[in-house]
């Protein structure tokens, strides 16, 4: 199975969390595509989504199904996303897209977040996929020097403006031995709009697809 058919196979797996009546919280990237196709075919049964992403809201309008702002949403019942990388502790790395604050908004907002990968993504120690770090612009360099002290690379994503107007760098290099606690200190950071680490509030569920099917991964 190629990597794509892993992505449309994990993505398919997460209807089954989606229930009657329900608020959806949607993602964004190539695996959430797949899930925004396949709940094209239930958008009579939903209440709605609420996008995580420009580029989700665009795909869900297309799908006929209606976008909600999460003000007017409220506390959610589902959040089904993707990740760059992710560990059997259910710790992701995300943001890869750029899409990475919203994203935490959104799976901050939601009871459930129910996360799908092909099994590449799946590693024992997050760090071989770079960090994102949204930042607001003006502070691009300082918060790039203080990554740099903590032993990271950080390289600006040049050209690139995040749906909320800022910009990212992509820190290389990191082993990321300690995922609730470098969110933390990054998060701290002044000048630091958000980081791609999804620790304090990971997956609730990993549903990671590979040849033999897709497993099911709890907290
Ligand atoms: C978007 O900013 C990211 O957080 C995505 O969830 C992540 O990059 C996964 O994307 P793919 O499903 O395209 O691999």
């Amino acid at each position: 199975m190629d990597a794509d058919a892993k992505k449309r196979a994990a993505a398919t797996a997460a209807l089954e969390y989606v229930e009657d009546g329900m608020m959806v919280g949607v993602g964004t990237g190539s695996t959430v595509n797949h899930f925004i196709a396949a709940l094209a075919a239930r958008r009579h049964r939903i209440a709605g989504a609420v996008s995580s992403s420009e580029a989700s809201t665009a795909l869900l309008r297309e799908a006929g199904i209606e976008v909600v702002s999460l003000n007017d949403a409220g506390d959610l019942p589902l959040y089904v996303d993707g990740a760059d990388e992710a560990t059997k502790h259910l710790h992701l790395t995300k943001g890869g897209g750029g899409a990475l604050t919203r994203e935490k908004i959104v799976a901050a907002a939601s009871r459930k977040f129910v996360c799908i990968v092909d099994d590449a993504k799946l590693v024992p120690v997050l760090g071989r996929f770079p960090l994102p770090v949204e930042v607001i612009p003006m502070a691009r360099s300082l918060v790039a020097r203080r990554l740099a002290a903590k032993g990271g690379q950080p390289v600006w994503r040049q050209g690139f403006r995040t749906d909320n107007g800022n910009e990212i760098l992509d820190v290389h290099n990191l082993k990321i031995t300690d995922p609730v606690a470098l969110e933390t200190e990054i998060g701290l950071l002044a000048g630091v709009v958000e980081v791609g680490l999804f620790a304090r509030r990971g997956a609730d569920v990993l549903l990671v697809a590979g040849d033999g099917g897709v497993q099911t991964l709890k907290r």
